[in-house]
């Protein structure tokens, strides 16, 4: 029996740790994603409850579109710490393609699959527990092994599957693919290289995906998802928007968040290289939102 997606939706935000939070999952939804996630949480600090996490978990206004993200490599460790947490979002998701060396070398993330015994106990562990529950992974860990990865992921009864079409060693570079293995036994969705509509539509059509999850294409760029291209005054009430939406959720530190998307918020426009280098060394946010003000006052009469 093919299982149907629980999602709301074929176009989401894919979970990126630093970027993701919930600031950024706002602006998304309004410009039109359908869904989300968290970023990484490790399972091991759910089970020590810190109290740090809190700012990971979904929020009551987004709770029914966000799933949320566990690392690990403990098979027990993460059927708990899901258990705990699922309630908190839509659906549990296991993170299988994390390539960062202080995640793998414990097994975690991406190392996952380069031990594919415990990738299998991890999934079944978890499957015992979670009711809705996706892995994303890459499609190997330093060659296209995918169609294994997919088999183990269908015969432990995993839900959905996203995929980075890339391998974990390639880490985030070289051209994602979209051609993979794909026999429709699960709703997929592809992730890699997403910036445009044009690559929406693309990688569906390559890989016979249910779906795309958009990463980097989305980091100054919510309109993505929408499809709109925005008019001058819409881009820069959405900037002056996310700059607040970080203000309240970290304080002052929002100011220093807002940096990651400066560069993706200001692309191709003049004097770019300028504005960035003076903006990123402001700390005061309304200082940052009267940069950004006069930039686009210039930019507008220029
Ligand atoms: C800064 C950054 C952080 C990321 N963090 C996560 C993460 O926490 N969990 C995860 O599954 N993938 C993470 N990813 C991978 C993305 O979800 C996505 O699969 C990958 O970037 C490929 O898509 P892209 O080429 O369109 O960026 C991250 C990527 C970036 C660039």
């Amino acid at each position: 029996m093919v299982r149907r997606s629980f999602l709301p939706g074929n176009v989401g935000l894919a979970p990126m740790a630093g970027v993701t939070d919930y600031a950024f999952r706002t602006i998304c939804f309004k410009h039109g994603a359908q869904f989300a996630f968290t970023e990484m949480i490790s399972a091991k600090s759910v089970l020590l409850n810190i109290s740090i996490n809190e700012i990971y978990f979904p929020k009551e206004d987004e709770k029914n579109k966000v799933g949320v993200q566990l690392f690990g490599s403990d098979p027990y460790e993460l059927a708990e710490a899901a258990a705990m947490v699922q309630e908190r979002g839509l659906w549990v998701d296991l993170n299988a393609g994390c390539p960062v060396n202080k995640v793998i070398k414990k097994g975690a993330g991406s190392g996952l699959l380069k031990d594919f015994e415990n990738l299998r106990a991890v999934v079944r562990e978890m499957r015992k527990v979670v009711k809705r529950f996706s892995v994303k992974t890459r499609i190997g860990w330093d060659k296209d092994e995918f169609e294994k990865i997919y088999d183990i992921l269908v015969s432990e009864g995993v839900d959905m599957i996203f995929v980075h079409g890339r391998t974990a060693k390639q880490m985030y570079s070289g051209k994602a693919r979209w051609d993979i293995y794909n026999p429709k036994s699960v709703p997929l969705y592809m992730s890699g290289d997403i910036y445009t509509r044009e690559d929406i539509k693309r990688a569906m059509e390559e890989s016979g995906a249910d779906g795309v999850i958009v990463a980097r294409g989305a980091i100054g760029n919510p309109w993505i998802f929408s499809g709109s291209e925005p008019s001058f005054g819409s881009k820069l009430q959405t900037i002056l928007e996310h700059i607040e939406k970080l203000y309240e959720l970290y304080g002052k530190h929002g100011v220093v968040e807002f940096r990651k998307f400066v560069a993706g918020y200001t692309k191709d426009m003049p004097y770019a290289r300028e504005f960035r280098s003076k903006v990123m060394k402001i700390t005061d946010v309304e200082e940052l939102k009267c940069a950004f003000q006069k930039y686009f006052e210039e930019f507008r009469t220029a």
